[in-house]
């Protein structure tokens, strides 16, 4: 009906322009079109319930179609007039007033055309006057970027508005809880604020907990460490009699396998560890928490580097260690020189005054085992381990994964208390409800007690292995808290929490972020180590306690940066330099090294950080590397190393350092760089050289030449 009407009045339009030819009463005959189809257009919306006055944009929204089929019928009604129009111009082109008129004629269509696009649009959405009053909820930290998403505004706005008030900060630095809170009501939020650990506070005051309970003897967790192919899984496979050796792909252990046994009516709980160099961080877990070490070392093999470090990672837990030497049935062994290996790091067997248990053992032809057992039986009566067995359990997650039919599996040992099927419990970032608990022979148990370790499913995620478990009353509040940490767990993880280093030290002891300052030092000979060592302890006051985690002749290998990233220390090498995997993990974990080859450098250094006093002060930046790949000599210039720039630029006119085996054997200058017979003054790298050093002639293929500069830093 609407289409015909407007195609009549379109015609009868046209009619009446083609006989009057006058251009007065075309105008008022579009204009009276435009009324009527407008009108109608309305009359057609009205009919749709669609428009109203309080009209909100999320809840009623125009149906697209009706609003462009209107504009598109209307338009093209319009088309059909204008080409009218346009023949009706051609036939009365002579008559000049007719022709200015049908400009002004062609300006109105324009006109109205607007007008029709913009009548419909005034009339469909009315903007709302008052502000919304968003109430927002801010936890701690928040970054820019998370307040942005919970204020719904952009980022850009926000960090606009931040900047008119002083505050200069980009989208994923974090802002402090009064300064999101100030921000956020002036742009019209209602804040509320969750101060720390106010929620978790809460959740863990609601527990079933009785302190006056007595306390229980509890089995001990002891963690086999040491070498590869020690004889690690083996010795537990021995005392379990089982054989997981088999099992195992490429017969090395990958994940820390927990057992417990039973010996004459007194358990023990065993945490078997994996003794490849790849396992760095696992073994520093196992030793976390752990209350004894057995340390494996197998007597063919000797102290090897892992072992070491399991000696690192056990000390640094102050954990005691029972040494057992393993392989006594195999020919070439040498126990006195293990002895003395071991002394090196303060393991002592208690016949020569030390406090370490040694024991002989043989895997293999079972011999020695039950004294091992009776030894770790002794060791864990010293220390009087008790805990409380009843109320609701806390643990420690040793390992979890996802298993096809099971999904999400953590084990855990239950450190006090009782845990049941069916508890709530929170447990890192993840919470849930306990759906089964199995032990390590995947028998359904009811319950559990302190220090067995146990398979259980019900997590609401994968937890990281070292996480707490709690059982709690209520599995919203768990959920609540278990949502809190994950925001809390992904600020820190934006702000990249800044590793300890010189630079930072002083402000942390101010802010009471650390009391303690760990140095792992490596240095090229035993006298410069002692002579470091001794000095650098001197330097502990009442408000720093130095600790050397290790201290180590040779090259800064992978170990050191492993060990320097768990126990949160810087590394220090005299004379000596970081190997290729160690440089990697000390640039991604963001260690803080530093050379040096002066101890007197060394010791102010350390002692003006202290005191913070580093500023301002110098540092060396090494510029480049260069490889010496041959050596010839030149009657000009002497003995010339023909070298490859492995790292930076090769530049002459800087101090450079001679290194063997990562070791520095020379300090001195460069005398000159040469690329196919022409003196140059720097080389890049990737490419061949010719370099003469000053006054040394001793140079050697593979030795490194390091180039250096002393640069002065402000303090940050
Ligand atoms: P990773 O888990 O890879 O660190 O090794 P591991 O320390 O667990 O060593 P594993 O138990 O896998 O043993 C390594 C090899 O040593 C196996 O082939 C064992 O059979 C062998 N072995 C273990 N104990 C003895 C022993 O007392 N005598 C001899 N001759 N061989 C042994
Ligand atoms: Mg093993």
């Amino acid at each position: 009906m609407r289409k015909k009407d407007l195609k009549k009045d379109i015609k009868k339009n046209i009619y009446n322009m083609d006989q009057k030819n006058s251009f007065k009463k075309k105008k008022s005959a579009f204009n009276k079109f435009f009324k009527n189809s407008k009108k109608k257009n309305k009359h057609n919306l009205n009919k749709k319930n669609i428009q109203s006055k309080n009209f909100s944009l999320k809840k009623n929204v125009y149906p697209k179609d009706s609003i462009s089929n209107i504009k598109k019928k209307n338009v093209k009604n319009f088309k059909t007039i204008l080409n009218k129009n346009n023949k009706l111009k051609k036939n009365s082109i002579k008559k000049k007033k007719y022709y200015k008129n049908s400009i002004r004629f062609k300006k109105n269509i324009k006109y109205l055309r607007k007008n029709i696009n913009k009548n419909f649009l005034k009339q469909a959405f009315h903007k709302p006057k008052n502000v919304i009053n968003k109430k927002i909820t801010i936890f701690d930290q928040i970054t820019v970027l998370e307040l942005s998403n919970k204020m719904g505004i952009k980022s850009s706005v926000l960090i606009q508005k931040m900047f008119h008030a002083g505050i200069n900060l980009s989208i994923n630095q974090s802002l402090k809880l009064d300064l999101a809170q100030l921000i956020s009501e002036e742009m019209g939020f209602q804040v509320k604020l969750i101060h720390k650990n106010f929620l978790e506070e809460s959740i863990m005051k609601d527990r079933n907990f009785n302190l006056s309970q007595k306390k229980n003897l509890r089995p001990p967790i002891v963690t086999v460490m040491g070498h590869v192919d020690h004889g690690k899984t083996s010795l537990l496979d021995c005392i379990r009699k089982t054989s997981t050796v088999l099992k195992e792909k490429g017969g090395i252990t990958q994940s820390i396998g927990a057992y417990h046994v039973k010996i004459n009516n007194k358990r023990i709980t065993f945490l078997d560890t994996p003794g490849h160099a790849a396992f760095t961080s696992m073994r520093a877990r196992g030793a976390q928490i752990t209350d004894i070490v057995v340390l494996i070392v197998a007597a063919d093999d000797g102290v090897m580097p892992q072992t070491i470090e399991a000696i690192q990672h056990a000390q640094f837990a102050k954990v005691p260690i029972i040494v057992a030497i393993n392989k006594i049935d195999k020919n070439n062994i040498n126990i006195e020189k293990i002895n003395n290996e071991l002394m090196k790091y303060n393991i002592l067997s208690e016949e020569l005054g030390g406090e370490n248990i040694f024991v002989k053992i043989s895997v293999k032809l079972n011999k020695g085992i039950k004294n091992l057992l009776n030894s770790i039986l002794l060791q864990s009566e010293m220390l009087e381990l008790s805990t409380y067995s009843k109320g609701m359990a806390t643990g420690i997650v040793i390992e979890s994964f996802l298993e096809k039919g099971r999904g999400i599996v953590s084990t855990i040992i239950v450190k006090e208390g009782e845990l049941k099927k069916g508890d709530i419990v929170l447990c890192g970032l993840e919470y849930g409800k306990i759906k089964s608990i199995k032990n390590e022979h995947q028998k359904d148990l009811l319950k559990v007690g302190p220090s067995i370790p146990v398979e259980i499913l019900g997590l609401s995620g994968l937890p990281f292995a070292g996480d707490i478990l709690t059982v709690v009353r209520s599995e919203k509040k768990a959920k609540e808290v278990a949502l809190y940490r994950k925001e809390k767990y992904k600020q820190k993880f934006f702000s990249k929490q800044k590793k300890i280093n010189l630079e930072n030290l002083f402000d942390n002891i101010n802010k009471k972020n650390i009391s303690e300052l760990n140095i792992i030092l490596k240095s090229n000979s035993k006298g410069s180590l002692e002579a470091i060592s001794s000095a650098i302890k001197k330097l502990s006051h009442k408000e720093v306690n130095i600790n050397i985690i290790s201290a180590n002749v040779g090259r800064i290998n992978e170990t050191d940066a492993y060990l320097a990233n768990t126990s949160n220390s810087i590394i220090i090498g005299f004379n000596v330099r970081a190997d290729i995997s160690a440089k990697k993990i000390i640039k991604k974990e963001n260690l803080d090294l530093r050379y040096y080859s002066v101890i007197y450098n060394l010791i102010n250094e350390i002692k003006s950080s202290i005191y913070g006093m580093l500023s301002p002060k110098y540092k060396q930046e090494v510029l480049g590397l260069a490889e010496v790949r041959s050596i010839f000599k030149s009657p000009k210039f002497g003995f010339i190393a023909g070298c490859m720039v492995i790292e930076g630029i090769i530049k002459r006119n800087h101090p450079i350092r001679i290194l063997r085996d990562h070791l520095v054997i020379y300090e001195g200058e460069l005398e000159s760089i040469r690329r196919f017979k022409e003196d140059v003054k720097k080389v890049r790298h990737g490419t061949e050289c010719g370099i003469g050093i000053k006054n040394y002639n001793d140079i050697k293929v593979n030795d490194i030449i390091e180039v250096y500069k002393i640069k002065k830093i402000k303090r940050l």
